[in-house]
């Protein structure tokens, strides 16, 4: 996580999490709720504290996410007691820089500058595994619009799918902005996606799959054509992968690899889907 030069903790506060959806919400909370998880302990009693020192925001977690409340209840009971002004902050700046990689979806615009897997990547990665031309594609976990934007200039048609609203928002104000045809940006989770069987050419997606590689492989298949793609196309980062992911080789992936711009080492997979 430290790796991530992604945003200053200054910058951030506890009335971040007003900006949150029931989906991100439900995210973080799974995370922090239990002060028995060691390696976050010392920051979820931080996250105890700031909670209760801001009623209105456990009321619009509570509220937003009904299922964090449980866990809510069991982080105040942790809160630290007796800190001050100064204490509260120096811990709120903590833990914002802790949760650098959840709050900076709330933060499209700094997401889009920031991370150097999207502004030091370049399309021609994309375009070196597949010709998209004509295709109708799908966008899985598609954040600000990375792989989407650089799809619908070759695609018929490119459907995003975010879970995170401010993230859709952002890319449906990039869309008018751009006066953008041939995009959709809708919800959706890579787990369970909301189309029919049989509905793609190609399913893209960039840092999204890897949770339970089996469930998401399983509905991306689902989702796409006979003799259609499932791509994963990562963005350029200065980590230096040393090999690629064996769990796609394991299930039929072909490798792609190149040098990123910013030092790392960055691996892409392609699979024909034959039904
Ligand atoms: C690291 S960002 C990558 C964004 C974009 N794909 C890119 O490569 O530029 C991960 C994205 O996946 C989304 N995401 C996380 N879990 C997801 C899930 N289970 N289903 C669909 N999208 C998910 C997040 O909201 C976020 O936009």
């Amino acid at each position: 996580m430290s790796r991530y030069n992604w945003i200053d903790g200054k910058d951030f506060s506890m009335d971040h999490f007003f900006l949150m959806d029931r989906w991100l919400l439900k995210m973080i909370f799974k995370k922090y709720e239990s002060i028995e998880v060691s390696e976050l302990k010392d920051l979820s009693r931080v996250m105890g504290t700031l909670l209760k020192e801001n009623p209105k925001l456990c009321w619009y977690i509570t509220k937003r996410a009904p299922e964090t409340k449980e866990g809510i209840t069991r982080l105040l009971e942790g809160a630290y007691a007796n800190l001050s002004k100064e204490e509260l902050r120096k811990k709120e700046i903590e833990l914002m820089e802790a949760m650098k990689t959840d709050v900076i979806y709330t933060e499209p615009h700094m997401m889009q500058h920031n991370c150097n897997y999207i502004y030091a990547w370049d399309e021609k990665y994309l375009n070196e595994l597949i010709d998209l031309k004509d295709m109708v594609v799908l966008d899985l976990g598609a954040g600000t619009g990375r792989l989407t934007f650089a799809a619908a200039k070759k695609a018929k048609r490119v459907y995003a799918s975010e879970p995170v609203d401010m993230l859709r928002e952002y890319m449906r104000d990039h869309i008018l902005k751009h006066n953008i045809r041939n995009v959709k940006v809708l919800d959706g989770f890579v787990e369970s996606i909301p189309y029919e069987d049989d509905t793609f050419d190609a399913v893209i997606s960039g840092h999204v799959v890897g949770d339970d590689y089996e469930q998401e492989i399983q509905e991306m298949t689902r989702v796409i054509k006979n003799n259609g793609y499932i791509i994963i196309c990562n963005g350029d980062d200065d980590i230096v992968r040393t090999k690629p992911d064996q769990e796609l080789i394991n299930r039929g992936f072909e490798v792609f690899k190149h040098e990123s711009s910013v030092g790392g080492v960055i691996y892409n997979y392609k699979k024909q889907i034959v039904k």
